[in-house]
């Protein structure tokens, strides 16, 4: 059977080395997973609460319009109704906004270190893939994003993905570059421009501006937002999407019908009502980055400040001898080199007492593991 190159050539999304996995190669019993930017909270008790109601009509098939989430997402987001979409987590999101507004052949843009699965949607759908250069203090170059656009025509560009802020560098794009982004690119009707906001609740720069509040000021802006960070709903893959009323439209066409399942929907719902496990989860975040800092200043490794819950930090060594190392110490990591960082690693916060074993690793692996030239 012929398969195509970009099928071939693809390198599939590789996800946190899970804990059974690490448990079972080194033979431990205790190991810790900062690897996958997840909430170290776990789910809020009202969404555990919600599922375990909902339990017993798991007969029925879900949903397909997720009616009730949206409904609370509008109020709690303050956007019209009929401007969200829901997927099985953001992933799905943007792999069918790929598949809707690109055929093969045509390309996305996003930038260098961007959140890779743009690009392994693009690849599966035979779409190609327009990378900026990162900035030396690792921000995404919006400028060098509308150069590219508008210098290239035949690349025939239909998305941008703006993942704000970004991951792995953590940073975040604003202030005049992203007013000078918009004045050349928004409301233009040949290209959509996609704010992947998986982390804003975690942004702690006063001078951040949320796609989520200005999208309605534009007919091709689309934003992105996940239930899988501060609400701690990872295991159930559920995202959502706020987008001008044609695109909800043509995802509705094109994704399965029942693609959220009953108890995303429901766990869903009461995450969004759990203001306190939202703050909680939040300060947990800010305490665990903040220590995260002191402790890397201490070991003298540079680190770049983070508006969402993991910090990348430069070991000053192979990166994935780091992550070895620290693997056996029952610590996961995430090694970024497939982002073109070859001494960085991306650690994500956890419990206050998975952070200061975290450090501890940390100090004893820079100990054992050579430093790189
Ligand atoms: C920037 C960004 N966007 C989207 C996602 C995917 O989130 P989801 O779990 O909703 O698919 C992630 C996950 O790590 C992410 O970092």
């Amino acid at each position: 059977m012929k398969v195509s190159a970009e099928i071939l050539n693809l390198v599939p999304y590789k996800p946190g080395k899970p804990i059974a996995e690490t448990q079972r190669e080194f033979g431990l019993k205790e190991v810790h997973k900062l690897a996958s930017n997840e909430n170290p909270l776990g789910p809020s008790p009202k969404a555990i609460a919600a599922i375990q109601a909902s339990l017993q009509q798991q007969h029925r098939y879900p949903d397909p319009s997720c009616y009730d989430l949206i409904q609370k997402i509008s109020s709690k987001w303050n956007v019209p109704a009929s401007q969200v979409g829901i997927g099985n987590g953001s992933n799905e999101i943007i792999d069918l906004l790929i598949r809707i507004f690109c055929e093969p052949g045509d390309s996305i843009l996003t930038s260098q270190a961007a959140f890779v699965a743009y690009q392994v949607c693009a690849q599966a759908a035979r779409v190609k893939v327009r990378m900026t250069p990162l900035r030396d203090d690792l921000t995404i170059d919006l400028k060098a994003i509308a150069d590219d656009f508008f210098r290239n025509p035949t690349a025939k560009t239909r998305l941008i993905f703006i993942p704000n802020p970004n991951n792995p560098t953590g940073t975040i794009v604003g202030g005049a570059e992203l007013s000078e982004f918009l004045v050349r690119l928004g409301n233009r009707d040949d290209v959509l421009l996609i704010f992947d906001e998986a982390y804003t609740e975690y942004v702690r720069d006063s001078h951040f501006k949320e796609a989520a509040k200005f999208y309605k000021e534009y007919s091709n802006v689309i934003v992105l937002k996940t239930f899988s960070k501060v609400y701690g709903l990872a295991g159930f893959r559920l995202g959502a999407m706020l987008c001008p009323e044609y695109v909800l439209e043509l995802y509705n066409r094109v994704r399965n019908p029942f693609n959220v399942n009953d108890l995303a929907q429901v766990a869903g719902v009461a995450a969004l009502d759990d203001e306190d496990y939202l703050k909680q989860s939040q300060k947990a975040v800010w305490d665990g980055l903040d220590y995260f800092y002191k402790e890397l200043s201490r070991l003298n490794l540079k680190f770049w400040p983070s508006e969402a819950n993991f910090v990348l930090f430069d070991t000053k060594r192979n990166a994935q001898e780091a992550f070895q190392n620290l693997l056996k110490k029952g610590i996961i990591l995430r090694p970024v080199q497939n982002y073109g960082l070859q001494t960085q690693l991306r650690m994500t916060v956890g419990h206050a007492d998975e952070n200061k074993k975290a450090i501890a690793a940390i100090e004893k692996m820079l100990t054992e593991v050579p430093e790189v030239g």
